[in-house]
């Protein structure tokens, strides 16, 4: 980013939903709050361009004006995500198609096909006019581009696109027919012009269709970002560009790939869960997008260039849950905006800055809420704008995680396919539960993608990585025949990657590796469990594992697999290989993770922090910061020294934290 050094702070603005007067208590308010960056413009297409070719700038200048004047920097978006009803009349081709055909209209956002020439040539229009007028206006920091792409459609347009899209990547039919395994269901094409996209159809679709499709959407999303990113480079090449990617259990686009394609990649993250799992999935949303930048400056050749992130939303106060909203309570936004920069985020964004009266999120919250500023919220707001200066020293120093954690969107696309032996297989899911039992367990994590070097990395788990190419196979075959660790769970390995079974045995790709050959899988019902030696269960799913050189860890204690192997143990080469056949029970998998990390030599961050406090460490040179956030609502003492930023005190020997508070330790190294 084209910022001053420190941390970015601030969130969405959209001051094209409010008169002038509000724009001038904004920029007060943000002072207060020591705000110094904003996103604007992101949906602002139709007050921008009120006609076609009309364009309407004089009030985003003045906005632009008045934030420099007050030393406000801007992330500038392009308003692709929301063309204007206008668009959508004049090019009613370019409107999405559901996989059922019906073809949606105006009214909402998102409502485009990006495969549409008409809509590509009017996103390009507008960033062009953008780019021409603010590339070198001295607000801006940041391009934003879009807004979380992701939407799909299934008109005639994409349909060309993805022929063309697999010619590319099969060559000729022959190919893609033995990729597909059309010779099932006399599915066998003989001409490109019978390949559609994945349409609603009569029973199960085609896996190996389903997966090359959304392979296709992510890359056709990305080609519609580049052309973007591109004319907004030509016109200035000092700001950098980003867009931001949408964060959850589904995975529109493959953020691991685009990653090489941005300046910063950006997430946004609203937790679902409530009552305690938050935290979890807010360190893994985090080491997920710095497992992102890392890939993606490797994959653009360019690995001295710094890995950089930026959370550009998260919720300031509710977050809708299962149809009704819930109260982040006093303390909880700081602890979880913390938890992102203690994982190398390079500042923390929201939506939005402040609540609208009106519009289908007129209930989001709002770092000013409809309350206004005298409001829990904003006074919890400028804490944090003040804990966020005193941080800036940390800079861009590298996160502590001897750990590597795999993800692979690919995987998880196509384990949500129909006609697999159980509706709950979910990549994201399981990647989640092996991050949950080491982050639990206080070991630092860091995620890598399929290939990614480990350089560091003593122990590699790979949760449910279900595609697996032959170089994945040996990526983790000389991982451990050089001595490192793996621990593999259940369902990875099994498929290539057109999602076509390995045979001969599970989990294909790495039987070898792990030492044994899986014969059978027993998928279990929902609600069940099967007990495990040693205590503990395990759910889900469950195996008949054969040996073939690994030794047993713990096995099946009842039913028809009663005394069979379900966690084992492998030497190969120099190394060791862990195979998990269950899903164990989250006790039991952090059991069983701290003991092979603790095989594989490493430590837990912080080992003598209570249970419910984080801690995470990041590591510069001649200098080390130690995070430390209790989650808990009492207060916790923890074994450490150094000089808390938040407060200025020097700790001699032990950090009280208040309960749900926070410090940031300057650790003296030597
Ligand atoms: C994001 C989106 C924002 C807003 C927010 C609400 O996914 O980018 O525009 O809709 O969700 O949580």
């Amino acid at each position: 980013m084209r910022c001053d050094g420190g941390l970015r702070y601030g969130g969405d603005y959209n001051p094209e939903q409010w008169p002038v007067e509000v724009w001038r208590e904004d920029v007060a308010l943000m002072r207060r709050a020591r705000v110094n960056l904003v996103t604007v413009g992101v949906f602002a297409w139709s007050r921008l361009e009120p006609e076609p070719g009309r364009h309407t700038f004089d009030w985003l200048d003045q906005v632009l004006d008045l934030l420099h004047d007050n030393g406000i920097r801007v992330a500038l978006a392009t308003p692709t995500a929301s063309p204007p009803p206008w668009f959508s009349l004049a090019h009613p081709d370019a409107l999405p198609v559901t996989a059922d055909g019906v073809r949606l209209h105006h009214g909402s956002r998102d409502t485009y096909c990006a495969a549409a020439p008409a809509y590509r040539a009017a996103a390009r229009q507008i960033a062009a006019a953008l780019a021409d007028r603010y590339a070198h206006h001295p607000a801006l920091a940041l391009w934003h581009v879009h807004n979380e792409y992701g939407t799909t459609c299934h008109c005639a347009h994409t349909a060309r696109a993805f022929r063309r899209w697999l010619a590319e990547r099969h060559g000729d039919l022959d190919t893609l027919n033995a990729a597909w395994s059309t010779s099932f269901w006399s599915q066998h094409y003989t001409d490109w012009a019978q390949v559609d996209t994945p349409r609603a159809t009569q029973y199960l679709a085609n896996p190996g269709h389903l997966l090359d499709f959304r392979r296709f959407w992510s890359d056709t999303l990305l080609a519609a970002y580049a052309e973007q990113r591109d004319l907004l480079r030509a016109a200035n090449p000092t700001v950098p560009v980003t867009t931001n990617h949408v964060l959850g259990d589904w995975v529109p686009v493959d953020p691991g790939r685009w990653a090489a394609e941005v300046d910063l990649v950006a997430i946004d993250h609203y937790p679902d869960a409530v009552d305690g799992g938050a935290e979890e999935q807010t360190a893994l949303a985090a080491d997920l997008a710095r497992g992102w930048a890392r890939h993606g400056v490797r994959r653009a050749g360019s690995p001295d260039r710094p890995a950089a992130w930026l959370l550009m939303e998260s919720a300031p106060n509710q977050i809708h849950t299962g149809g009704r909203m819930h109260t982040k309570e006093p303390g909880r936004m700081a602890r979880h905006s913390l938890s992102h920069v203690a994982r190398g985020s390079r500042g923390v964004m929201f939506f939005q800055w402040r609540a609208p009266a009106g519009g289908a999120e007129r209930f989001h919250s709002a770092l000013v809420p409809h309350a206004g500023p005298d409001s829990r919220v904003f006074r919890e707001a400028i804490h944090l704008g003040e804990m966020l200066e005193r941080l800036s020293e940390v800079g861009d120093a590298p996160v502590d995680a001897p750990v590597a954690i795999a993800w692979d969107a690919a995987s998880g696309w196509a384990l949500g396919h129909p006609g697999m032996p159980s509706p709950w297989l979910d990549h994201h899911a399981e990647v989640a539960a092996a991050h949950r039992a080491l982050w639990r367990a206080g070991f630092g994590c860091d995620i890598v993608l399929p290939g990614d070097p480990l350089d560091g990395h003593r122990l590699l788990v790979l949760p449910a990585l279900y595609l697996a190419s032959d170089a994945t196979g040996d990526w983790v075959r000389q991982h451990v025949h050089g001595g490192g660790h793996v621990a593999v769970t259940w369902l990875s390995g099994v498929a290539d990657d057109h999602a076509r079974v390995r045979l001969g045995g599970h989990p294909g790709a790495f039987r070898d590796v792990l030492g044994v050959r899986v014969e059978e899988f027993h998928p279990l019902a929902d609600g069940t469990t099967v007990p495990l030696s040693g205590g503990g269960t395990g759910r889900l799913w469950a195996e008949t594992v054969r040996l073939a050189g690994a030794e047993v860890v713990a096995s099946y204690a009842g039913g028809m697999l009663d005394g069979m192997p379900a966690v084992t143990r492998h030497r190969f080469g120099a190394g060791t290989a862990w195979y998990l056949s269950t899903r164990p029970d989250d006790a039991t998998y952090g059991r069983l993770m701290t003991e092979a990390a603790r095989a594989a030599g490493v430590t837990p961050v912080c080992p003598a922090a209570p249970s419910g406090v984080e801690a995470v460490r990041r590591r510069g040179a001649g200098a080390s910061w130690l995070f430390l956030l209790n989650h808990t609502d009492r207060p916790q003492r923890v074994p450490a020294a150094g000089v808390d930023l938040l407060t200025g005190a020097t700790i001699d020997t032990e950090v009280r934290l208040p309960a749900g508070g926070a410090a940031v330790l300057r650790e003296a190294v030597g």
